[in-house]
């Protein structure tokens, strides 16, 4: 597969491209990123990913001294080298190379690194049948302890989740938060669909703002299809009509089942197909 990486602007072939061992993302997860993907080249929603990166950054203390234009600039240039037709991108900024302490004086930063490889589109079946859910034993990260909305390049909780999804042969997992409400999956955010409108877990249940959530959330009210946020339980998730998931790869994904429960009619519900095709046809104005 042909991967290339950027590291501090310097394009190299991915299996050539390397970061000092004493970096601060590899030696303590300390660092950020974004993932998001082109179509027909030109990068879905690149400007609210720079600006979540660089909100992110900040919760950590991490400055990103280039501004967006250089970081553009340099994401142009690597998908140009890359020359794929369609990419996954994933930006990636720790605080830098230091000496595997709590010193973060000492640490010279940060290193920023995008990499690009060609997208590998889902399965159909995803999007026409629908996907497999389960509601995992481990929670979502605390808010206080680790806040899900730092996207943080530290994924243990997630990974921690993704393991046992793979293990009960799912697709993707639901996380509860400390209160045994639905939080997010482990890669999306999940909305319902009962009795035509829809609903969404709000920031406060302890989830990443997700890009793709706002824009399915302003796109629904473009076509009147009102989505809110609010507190949802596993049951009401079970009893829905409709359930899907959105993420910067997924788009709009209908759910089949939840720990092999059936959703709604077990197809892909006319309120997930409308906002999906809505979500697909706004594709060239969110692209840049
Ligand atoms: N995941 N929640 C979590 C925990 C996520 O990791 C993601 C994104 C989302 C959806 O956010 P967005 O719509 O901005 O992509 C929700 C990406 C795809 C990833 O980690 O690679």
């Amino acid at each position: 597969m042909s991967i290339f990486a950027s590291i501090d602007g310097v394009i190299s072939p991915g299996h050539e491209a390397r970061i000092s061992v004493l970096d601060n993302g590899f030696t303590f997860g300390d660092g950020v990123y974004e993932t998001l993907r082109t179509y027909d080249r030109r990068p879905l929603l690149l400007g609210p990913h720079l600006t979540r990166l660089r909100v992110s950054a900040g919760r950590l203390g991490i400055e990103i001294p280039q501004n967006e234009g250089e970081l553009r600039e340099r994401l142009r240039a690597l998908l140009e080298r890359a020359g794929h037709k369609d990419s996954f991108i994933r930006i990636i900024v720790t605080r830098g190379v230091g000496d595997i302490s709590y010193n973060f004086g000492r640490v010279k930063g940060p290193t920023i690194v995008m990499v690009v490889k060609p997208f590998e589109t889902y399965p159909e079946s995803h999007y026409s049948e629908g996907i497999a859910l389960v509601v995992v034993a481990v929670r979502r990260n605390h808010p206080l302890a680790l806040d899900p909305a730092i996207k943080s390049c530290n994924l243990l909780n997630n990974i921690l989740a993704v393991r046992e999804t793979q293990a009960r042969g799912a697709h993707e997992a639901i996380l509860l938060n400390d209160h045994g409400d639905v939080a997010e999956c482990a890669s999306s955010n999940v909305f319902a669909v009962r009795g035509g409108s829809v609903v969404t877990p709000p920031l406060s249940a302890g989830i990443l703002a997700g890009i793709t959530r706002a824009t399915v959330i302003e796109i629904g009210g473009e076509i009147g299809v009102d989505v809110r946020e609010q507190t949802m339980t596993v049951s009401e998730l079970l009893s829905a009509d409709e359930v899907f998931i959105t993420s910067s790869l997924k788009e709009v994904t209908p759910v089949r089942t939840i720990d092999r429960q059936t959703i709604g009619a077990g197809r892909p519900g006319p309120v997930t197909q409308k906002l999906l095709a809505a979500f697909r046809a706004a594709l060239p104005r969110l692209c840049d």
